[in-house]
C-alpha cells in the first residue's frame, strides 16, 4: 500500500510571498527544524529569476548550508535550464518544473505559453534523467484562475498528458487561488486516474476559501496519498492575485490522522519550526484570529485561516 507523503512547501511557496524578505540564516534554521519533524520532502526554494522573485534569490546559499537528513528529499522549483544549472551546483535531490492550464496565468508567471513551457522543460527533464533525479511537474490553475475563471477539467488532462509525454515522474495538481470544491476535485480525479496512477499524483491546495482540508480528504478518498502543505498556512503566488496560503500542514496531518492514517509528523516539532519565523513575518499575519472580526480590506476575508494578512 502506498504510504502517506507530506511535501512541506512553506520554505518555497510560503516565503516567496512574504512582503519583507526573510534572512537567509532564518530560512536555513527553518528548513533544518522542518527536517526533524518527519516530513518526507521539503521544497526548499526556487531557482527562478531573482528579479521576479527576490524573496528566493538566496536559493543556492540556503541549499549549501542546510543540514540534510537522509530520510528527507530536498527539492526545488526549476523553470528552465539556467535554473537546472544553479540547482545542480548545490545538489538538489529533486527538481520541479511548473506550468499551468491557464495561458494567461502562465504568461504572467513564467512569461511563456503552455507549449513554450513544455519546450523549456524538455532539456531539464533530459538532464535530470541523466543525473537520475526525479522530476515533478506542477499544473497550476487546475480548477480556477484569477484571470480565466473556471478551468475545464479536460484542459487539465491535456496539460498532464503533455508533462507525462516528456517524462515527468509526478504531477502536482494545483489549486493556485484556493477556490476548488471537493466535487470539482473528484470530477478532475475521475478524469485523471484512468490515465495516471494515484502514486504519481500530488495535490496542492491553497486555502483561500477554507476548503483545503475538505479537498485533501476528497482526494484521499480517491486514493491520493501525496499532499503538499505549508506549516502555518504560509504561502501564495505573487503572480496570482488573491491567492492566499497553502492548506496548513498541521490541519492536513490532523485530518489524515482522523482517517486512521499514520502520517509520522510530530506536530509539536512542526509548531516549533514555524515559530522560528515569527520575528521575520509581517505583524498582521502573526496576530491571533478574532472571531467575528471585520473583513480584511485587502482580501475581504475575516477568518484567520484564509485571510491574506492573518
Ligand atoms: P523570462 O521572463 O522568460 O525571461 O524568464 P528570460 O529567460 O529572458 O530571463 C529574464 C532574466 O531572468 C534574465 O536576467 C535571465 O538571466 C534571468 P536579466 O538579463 O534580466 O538580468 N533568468 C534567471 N535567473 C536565475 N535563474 C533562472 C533564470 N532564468 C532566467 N532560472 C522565468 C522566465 C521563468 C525565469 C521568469 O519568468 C521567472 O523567474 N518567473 C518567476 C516564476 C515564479 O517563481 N513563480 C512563483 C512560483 S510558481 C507557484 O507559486 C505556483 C505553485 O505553487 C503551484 C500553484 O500553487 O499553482 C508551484
Ligand atoms: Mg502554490
Amino acid at each position: 500500500m502506498q504510504t502517506m507523503k507530506i511535501v512541506e512547501v512553506a520554505p518555497r511557496d510560503g516565503l516567496q510571498n512574504e512582503t519583507a524578505p526573510v534572512p537567509t540564516g532564518a530560512k536555513i534554521a527553518f528548513v533544518d527544524a522542518l527536517s526533524a519533524t518527519g516530513v518526507s520532502e521539503i521544497e526548499v526554494s526556487a531557482f527562478v529569476s531573482p528579479r521576479r522573485v527576490p524573496q528566493l534569490g538566496d536559493a543556492q546559499e540556503v541549499f549549501r548550508s542546510i543540514s540534510r537528513n537522509d530520510g528527507v528529499v530536498y527539492s526545488a522549483l526549476v523553470p528552465n535550464e539556467r535554473g537546472f544549472d544553479r540547482a545542480m551546483e548545490v545538489q538538489v535531490d529533486k527538481v520541479s518544473v511548473f506550468t499551468a492550464v491557464s495561458e494567461t496565468f502562465n504568461r504572467k508567471n513564467i512569461n511563456t505559453s503552455i507549449d513554450g513551457s513544455i519546450q523549456r522543460f524538455l532539456p531539464v527533464v533530459e538532464r535530470a534523467r541523466s543525473e537520475r533525479l526525479p522530476v515533478r511537474g506542477y499544473v497550476s490553475t487546475a480548477f480556477w484562475c484569477a484571470f480565466e475563471d473556471k478551468i475545464p477539467p479536460e484542459g487539465v488532462v491535456g496539460v498532464v498528458e503533455k508533462l507525462l509525454d516528456i517524462g515527468i515522474d509526478e504531477v502536482s495538481i494545483s489549486d493556485t487561488i484556493g477556490k476548488a470544491s471537493p466535487d470539482e476535485v473528484k470530477r478532475l480525479l475521475d478524469l485523471l486516474l484512468p490515465r495516471i496512477s494515484s502514486d504519481r499524483i500530488a495535490m496542492h491546495f491553497h486555502d483561500t476559501y477554507g476548503r483545503g482540508v475538505e479537498n485533501v480528504l476528497a482526494s484521499w478518498s480517491y486514493g491520493i496519498r501525496i499532499f503538499d502543505a505549508s506549516v502555518g498556512a504560509l504561502g501564495g503566488c505573487p503572480f496570482a492575485p488573491g491567492a492566499t496560503g497553502n492548506v496548513a500542514t498541521e490541519a492536513v496531518v490532523k485530518a489524515l490522522e482522523g482517517k486512521g492514517e499514520k502520517v509520522g509528523i510530530d506536530l509539536q516539532k512542526l509548531s516549533q519550526a514555524r515559530r522560528l519565523l515569527d520575528p521575520f513575518l509581517i505583524e498582521d499575519r502573526r496576530s491571533l484570529p478574532k472571531d467575528g472580526s471585520p473583513a480584511c480590506a485587502a482580501c475581504q476575508f475575516s477568518k484567520a485561516a484564509v485571510c491574506c494578512r492573518r
